[in-house]
């Protein structure tokens, strides 16, 4: 299977094939560049001559024949209308297709009027658009893009089909230094598809996965040639850095070099371990992202936070360590135990508040976590880590309900409360903090329904004891831990200062 990139023009397909194919070693194939090269002139100007049937007709032809050479590490870029064509749709079956999705208006910006030649994806790849990717394309190459109206009817018509075609939806976590592939899609944990979509080439670095003993032999045979596999034990107590060092211990026994790289298949232990391992291994080699629980899938995986925590206090040592790619496969959340699913769907809770909109209505209405929840919850974190890679400001806004559940985790020794269950609770703190006691009581009545700790009922932990480790947060800087507050869903505040006797009464309605 080769990879193929679909979607709306001006969704940066050329640019990510570029980047993704340099990853690997080849040159990328790109559709409209083939077309120009074979029309002699523009697409707009055969489009003028000719008539959009004609190009269409060519297209197919093109794509077609594309398609039947391209092979398994090639990446192909597929100009947006190419899947209009019933043999291309066709000819697709036989390869992974990924849908780079993008926003009508961004996409406006790209191309509109024939202003705009580049499809960035950020700054990681701005300068490479389609002149970059090998097709002479300019403004006037986008004949359907000269009208906003047609332009954002088009994008919403086209919307469906893309979706139906695709095998996997493909985001892009843009980072200081470059950016990696985020793949979603049910079935790609399969060997021939994680083939396709791998951004490495395995026959020069072989792939090390560090999974738990849980998941290890539920999903591990599906990801294709291992050099080496290290299961720990499962849950949070293995977040430390004794099992850190046993992971390195056997990488090093296992001679995993810095040409090699690690495959973290897990929840977010297993991910922030691994990633906190892959980033120190002689210092630093790559890691792949395979999450396999909700909380992974929807937040851990992304945004390269990586490490262990101390007895003192949670993840307080660590690294910064972006991934060489997600692959996330919502289909092994077939197996995830309900209260661990749960627990994950605090996750989804908290980034519905902070996004607003249309995924907290989501969430709101208790509607399920379905494939579309997964992917616009990876894109609320990846948008926001963009901003703010390494936690210096708007990222502070994901610890939402943190401040609160880390002290609880801590303070119950990582061994009571899953992550999410210590961080609805912190939810419930925070949005009283907030001052906005009919949200706090919507979202009371959605952790319940969830079957999620509302309190912390008979837990022995004290009032004193979690104030105690918030002044201790991490966070902290100067004179007091700054929470994150909302004003309304989709309206956090980072950087509060709360009153001492104000997050007392707080965590007293817990406890
Ligand atoms: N790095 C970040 O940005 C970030 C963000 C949020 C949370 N986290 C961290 O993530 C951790 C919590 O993640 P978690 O809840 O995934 O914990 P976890 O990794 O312990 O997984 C929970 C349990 O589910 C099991 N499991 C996972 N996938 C499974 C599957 N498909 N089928 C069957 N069992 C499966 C695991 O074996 C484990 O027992 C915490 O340590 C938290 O600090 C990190």
């Amino acid at each position: 299977l080769a990879l193929v990139l679909i979607g709306f023009m001006g969704a940066g397909k050329s640019s990510l094939a570029c980047l993704l194919a340099s990853a690997r070693g080849v040159a990328p194939l790109d559709s409209d560049a083939l077309l120009i090269e074979r029309f002699g002139h523009s697409i707009a100007e055969e489009f003028s001559a000719r008539g959009e049937d004609s190009f269409r007709a060519a297209e197919s032809e093109v794509v077609c024949s594309l398609l039947s050479s391209a092979g398994p590490r090639d990446v192909v870029a597929l100009g947006g209308g190419a899947v209009l064509s019933p043999a291309v749709r066709s000819a697709l079956l036989g390869h992974l297709t990924a849908f780079l999705d993008v926003d009508p208006a961004v996409a406006w910006e790209r191309v509109a009027g024939g202003g705009e030649t580049q499809e960035p994806l950020g700054a990681a790849v701005a300068g490479e658009g389609k002149e970059a990717a090998g097709a002479a394309s300019s403004g006037s190459d986008r004949p359907l893009a000269r009208d906003r109206d047609a332009f954002f009817a088009l994008h919403a018509s086209r919307a469906p089909l893309y979706e139906e075609i695709a095998d996997a939806v493909l985001l892009w976590g843009a980072s200081d230094a470059s950016g990696y592939p985020v793949f979603v899609g049910s079935g790609l944990l399969r060997e021939d598809a994680l083939a396709a979509l791998w951004p490495l080439d395995r026959d020069r670095s072989r792939s090390f996965c560090v999974t738990d003993e849980t998941v290890g032999p539920l999903h591990a045979d599906r990801l294709g040639p291992l050099a080496g596999l290290i299961a720990i034990p499962p849950g949070e107590t293995s977040k430390t850095i004794a099992v850190a060092e046993r992971v390195w211990g056997e990488l090093a026994a296992a001679g995993t070099t810095r040409a090699d790289h690690i495959v973290a298949l897990g929840g977010g232990v297993v991910g922030d371990l691994a990633g906190f391992c892959a980033a120190t291994y002689q210092r630093g080699v790559p890691v792949v992202q395979i999450p396999t629980s909700l909380v992974a899938q929807v937040d851990s995986a992304f945004g390269g936070k990586t490490g262990v925590d101390l007895p003192a206090a949670k993840n307080y040592v660590g690294a910064f360590h972006q991934p060489a790619a997600v692959v996330v496969d919502p289909s092994v959340l077939a197996t995830l135990p309900a209260a661990e699913f749960a627990a994950g769907w605090v996750e989804v809770l908290k980034t519905a508040l902070l996004a607003g909109g249309g995924l907290w209505e989501h969430v709101a209405a208790d509607r399920p976590v379905d494939e579309r929840t997964i992917v616009e919850c990876a894109r609320s974190k990846l948008s926001v880590v963009a901003e703010d890679e390494r936690d210096s400001g708007r990222r502070q806004i994901l610890n939402l309900g943190h401040t609160v559940g880390h002290a609880i985790e801590t303070a119950t020794a990582y061994s009571r409360y899953r992550h999410g269950e210590a961080v609805g609770l912190g939810l419930l703190a925070a949005l009283r903090l907030s001052g906005l006691p009919d949200l706090r009581a919507q979202v009371y009545d959605l952790l319940l329904a969830h079957d999620l700790p509302v309190s912390l009922g008979d837990a022995a932990v004290g009032v004193d004891e979690i104030a105690s480790i918030v002044s201790a947060d991490k966070k902290r800087v100067g004179r007091f831990t700054p929470f994150v507050l909302l004003s309304a869903p989709g309206e956090p505040r980072i950087g509060c200062e709360v009153p001492d006797a104000e997050l007392r009464a707080a965590v007293a309605e817990l406890v």
